[in-house]
C-alpha cells in the first residue's frame, strides 16, 4: 500500500476510535487513537505537523545508523579502493573534468531508460520498445555503478551504510530487468512482470539515492555557501608577523573558518601576495584543509585533505584530484600597518553577508 493510501486509511481509522492518553506509540505499530506510528523508538504523528519526519525519513534514519552494515560496507569500501587505486580514473569517475559528480548525471541516462520500460511494460505497450530501452539502461549501467563505487569509497560511514543498500537495491533491479530480457529472448513468460517489478525496485533505489545527495549532502559542495556568509567587507584576521611562515593555521573570519597560509618568499605562487586566505572547509566533506599537506604538485603549491587527500591549488584553490569536485572559495587580503585583512571574494552579481 502507497503511503498517501495508507496514512488516508489510519485517518479514516482513526475517525473511528475514541482519543486515548498520549503516550508512546506501541513499537512497531500504529496507535490509531493518537495518530502516531513508531518505528524503533522513532515516532510519525499523524497529523502533519508535530514531528516534520515522513516515513521513508523513518526508514532512511534506520539505515543511517545501522551499526550492523559496517562490516559488509567497509568490505566494500576497501574492496573499490582496491579495485581502483589509479588517481587518474579515480577522478575521472568522480566527476572531476565536469565539475561535479558523475554518478548522478549517469544515472538519469540508466534510470530514465529503464523506469521508462517499465511504464511501457505496466500500461501494456509495445514489447519491443521495452526491451530497447532496457538494453540501453543496462549498458548505461555499468560506468554508473562505477562512477557511484568510487564516490561511495570516499564517503562518511553514515552514507556508506545508506550507499550499501542503494547498491543492493539497483543490483536487485538490474537483476529483474536482465531476467525481463532473458524471459523474452527465450520465449518464456514473466517479462512484462519482471520488467514493473525492476521498476520499482529501481524506483526505491532512486529515492535512497535521493537521501544520499540532498539529506547526507554526498556529492554536493560542502563550501558553496562561503561567497554568501563569508564578510563582503574587509575584517581583520591578525598581525602577519605572528602568523607562522609556511604552515597553514586556521582562523575565523566573520562567521566563516578560513584556512591563513603566510607565504615563504620561496613558495612558487606567481605574484603571491604575503599571505594566501581560504576556507578551511574542504568542499568535499568539510575536512579541515589548514591539517593538510602542502606539497609541490607540477610546480604549484598545493594542499591536499587530511580526510580524504582531495588536492587543491593553494594559489587559487582550484581542484587538481578528487573526490572533490568543486574548488574552494577563496578570500581577498589587504596588509594595513602590519595587520593582515580579508573579506571573501563574491560571486558576480551575489551579495554576501
Ligand atoms: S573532506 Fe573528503 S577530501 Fe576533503
Amino acid at each position: 500500500m502507497r503511503e498517501e493510501e495508507f496514512f488516508a486509511e489510519v485517518r479514516r481509522l482513526g475517525q473511528l476510535g475514541s482519543r486515548a492518553e498520549a503516550g508512546p506509540a506501541p513499537a512497531g505499530r500504529w496507535d490509531l487513537a493518537n495518530k502516531r506510528y513508531n518505528i524503533g523508538g522513532l515516532t510519525r504523528s499523524l497529523s502533519g505537523h508535530s514531528t516534520g519526519m515522513g516515513l521513508t525519513d523513518l526508514l532512511t534514519d534506520r539505515i543511517e545508523r545501522a551499526t550492523a552494515l559496517d562490516r559488509p560496507a567497509g568490505a566494500a569500501r576497501d574492496l573499490v579502493q582496491r579495485a581502483v587505486p589509479s588517481r587518474w580514473w579515480r577522478d575521472l569517475l568522480h566527476g572531476l573534468w565536469l565539475g561535479h559528480p558523475l554518478h548522478p548525471t549517469l544515472a538519469q541516462l540508466a534510470l530514465g531508460s529503464l523506469v521508462s520500460a517499465s511504464l511501457i511494460d505496466a500500461t501494456g505497450g509495445s514489447r519491443r520498445e521495452s526491451s530497447r530501452l532496457i538494453t540501453v539502461g543496462l549498458l548505461a549501467a555499468s560506468p554508473t555503478a562505477a562512477a557511484g563505487w568510487v564516490d561511495y569509497s570516499d564517503g562518511h560511514e553514515e552514507q556508506q551504510r545508506v550507499g550499501l543498500v542503494h547498491a543492493a537495491t539497483n543490483i536487485a533491479a538490474l537483476s529483474c530487468y536482465a531476467g525481463a530480457l532473458l524471459c523474452r529472448r527465450s520465449g518464456q513468460k514473466g517479462g512484462r512482470l519482471l520488467s514493473v517489478a525492476g521498476g520499482v525496485l529501481g524506483g526505491l533505489g532512486a529515492a535512497l539515492g535521493g537521501h544520499l545527495s540532498f539529506r547526507q549532502a554526498s556529492g554536493a559542495n560542502h563550501a558553496a555557501e562561503v561567497p554568501h556568509v563569508g564578510p563582503a567587507d574587509w575584517r581583520r584576521v591578525g598581525v602577519l608577523a605572528e602568523l607562522p611562515v609556511g604552515t597553514p593555521v586556521r582562523r575565523m573570519i566573520g562567521d566563516v573558518p578560513a584556512f591563513v597560509l603566510r607565504h615563504d618568499p620561496n613558495d612558487p605562487i606567481d605574484g603571491a601576495p604575503a599571505v594566501t586566505v581560504l576556507s578551511d572547509r574542504c568542499p568535499h566533506l568539510s575536512g579541515p584543509l589548514h591539517e593538510g599537506q602542502l606539497s609541490l604538485l607540477n610546480g604549484q603549491l598545493c594542499i591536499t585533505c587530511p580526510w580524504h587527500a582531495s588536492v587543491f591549488k593553494v594559489g587559487d584553490g582550484t581542484v587538481v584530484h578528487g573526490p572533490a569536485t568543486a574548488a574552494v572559495p577563496r578570500f581577498e587580503t589587504q596588509v594595513d600597518n602590519g595587520v593582515l585583512h580579508a573579506r571573501v571574494v563574491t560571486l558576480p552579481g551575489v551579495e554576501a553577508s
